[in-house]
């Protein structure tokens, strides 16, 4: 922690001279720098409980667990650097190729025993665009050792984001991110995500819409070829889009068509793994066991940077066949041992101190704030699980979407500068309708999370005002229009 202040401005000019953004539109990141804070590029040096402060000594809610990263917190830093250094002293460093070290192996045994049925057998990633392309590098060994080499196919789902490696780029659904980076090196079909405010039709139940999602996987399948398709991958929640939960039926659904042709079902827990669903892989809730599990983020609580993938024993078995040769996969730094070391930790602390309980036992107190923004004429729905919750932003009470430059005017300008006026980190999406999210750190109690939703709902009240030029009263059915 640095104990005296950071030279603000020197820091500004240096990033800007210097570091490339990850994701950032550089032009508008160092526009103005001196326009005051809510123009120049957020600077964090500190962060202490659920809180982050940045170089100007300005302290925020971390509302968003650092991109569905900590969700600790940052006050358990002296913990991990005590389970850290003491594995650096012992071993700094061994590979996972061919040899092992015993944080690498107790860290598998560990995530195994949490993980629902046969989820037995762990790969160690360093994220989770990695852990995204071992998933796929398994998926596909495994099929080959099965004799079907030519299983090359995958179903995935529009505006689903799986990382931005080439390989996991061809599984990410988003418009635009696959633009001039050449023709994806995997054939990947994706059909529609669970979004029910935009994508349930007139009159169609939750049953008949999940119905109808499962068809058009079917129809997929089909048209891919049914031997040919290796994986379905899903992320239990979908994150872009704003916080997608699966209608009932969905997951189970899944499993069965998945079985039917002999295809691997992959739940992409990156974000909602380790808790941010009150379940250990994010998937448990929906009772039914995946093939595999690629995770990442909240697996070391961001303390350090890890993944792991997670696959179920008859996938390992196949790897295992004495015909089967050698996984044509690895990592240099893939279950490094001081990320083990911290991993463990993670999962000690997680049991110690109730991060799952917590979670389980405030989803409700939080759905239920947020369900208060409702009243909002600019707040169209309001979605999500666990500690993992969007807001979609509509023009007017009958749920039109933003047009392109309010969403312009809202998402990337007004909203990230007035949240921070308002001390408050959370994201303002556009990759599919206009949302805001939160994904509070897992340590939240309820007047935290009463703190998070208040702020939000005076900044939305504002983005309402802006988008109107003046305050509104919502008229007419409210929040049950907007599907289109
Ligand atoms: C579901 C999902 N999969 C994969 C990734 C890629 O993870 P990473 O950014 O660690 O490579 C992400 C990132 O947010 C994600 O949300």
């Amino acid at each position: 922690m640095a104990t005296h202040p950071l030279d603000h401005a020197a820091l500004q000019e240096t990033a800007r001279d210097h570091l490339l953004l990850h994701f950032t539109d550089h032009a508008r990141a160092f526009a103005d720098p001196t326009g005051g804070a809510a123009h120049e590029l957020l600077v964090l040096e500190r962060g202490e409980g659920p809180y982050v402060f940045d170089t100007r000594g300005r302290r925020y809610v971390d509302a968003l667990s650092s991109l569905y990263c900590a969700q600790l917190g940052y006050s358990y830093g002296e913990e991990f650097a005590a389970a850290i250094s003491g594995q650096l002293s012992t071993l700094a460093f061994n590979t996972n190729w061919s040899t092992a070290h015993p944080a690498a192996i107790e860290l598998s045994a560990e995530i195994a025993r949490r993980a629902p049925g046969d989820l037995d057998h762990v790969f160690l990633t360093n994220g989770g665009s990695e852990s995204v392309e071992a998933m796929w590098k398994i998926a596909r060994e495994h099929h080959r050792a099965m004799g079907q080499p030519q299983r090359t196919k995958a179903i995935a789902r529009d505006r689903a984001y799986h990382g931005v490696t080439l390989g996991a780029l061809a599984f990410t659904g988003v418009p635009g991110y696959k633009d001039g980076f050449g023709t994806p090196p995997i054939e990947v079909a994706h059909v529609s995500n669970t979004n029910a405010f935009r994508g349930m039709r007139e009159g169609e139940d939750e049953a008949a819409f999940c119905a109808r999602l499962l068809d058009e996987v079917r129809d997929a399948i089909a048209a891919a070829g049914p031997d040919e398709v290796a994986v379905i991958v899903a992320e239990p929640v979908q994150n872009a889009g704003g916080c997608l939960t699966p209608p009932a039926g969905y997951w189970p659904g899944l499993r069965a068509i998945a079985d039917e042709h002999g295809i691997l079902l992959v739940a992409d827990s990156v974000i909602c793994g380790f808790g941010r669903l009150g379940t250990w892989l994010g998937i448990e809730q929906e009772g039914v066991v995946p093939d595999i599990v690629t995770t990442a983020k909240g697996i070391t609580s961001a303390y350090l940077p890890g993944g792991a993938v997670i696959v179920r024993e008859p996938v390992a078995a196949a790897l295992r066949r004495t015909d089967a040769g050698p996984l044509r996969h690895g990592i240099t730094f893939g279950g490094h041992p001081a990320v083990a070391a911290a991993a463990l930790k993670n999962l000690e602390i997680f049991e110690r101190d109730g991060i799952l309980e917590n979670v389980r036992a405030r989803e409700g107190h939080l759905a239920a704030a947020l369900e208060q923004l409702r009243d909002l004429p600019i707040v169209g729905d309001v979605r999500g699980a666990g500690f993992f919750r969007a807001v979609e932003l509509v023009a007017d009470d009958e749920g039109t979407r933003l047009s392109k430059p309010q969403r312009d005017d809202l998402l990337r300008g007004f909203l990230p500068g007035r949240m921070l006026e308002a001390g408050l980190i959370a994201r303002a999406d556009d990759r599919g309708d206009a949302v805001v999210q939160i994904a509070p750190p897992l340590i939240s109690d309820d007047a935290l999370l009463d703190e998070i939703v208040g702020r939000l709902g005076d900044v939305l009240a504002d983005a309402g005002e802006r988008l109107h030029g003046g305050t509104r009263v919502r008229t007419g059915t409210g929040a049950a229009g907007g599907r289109a």
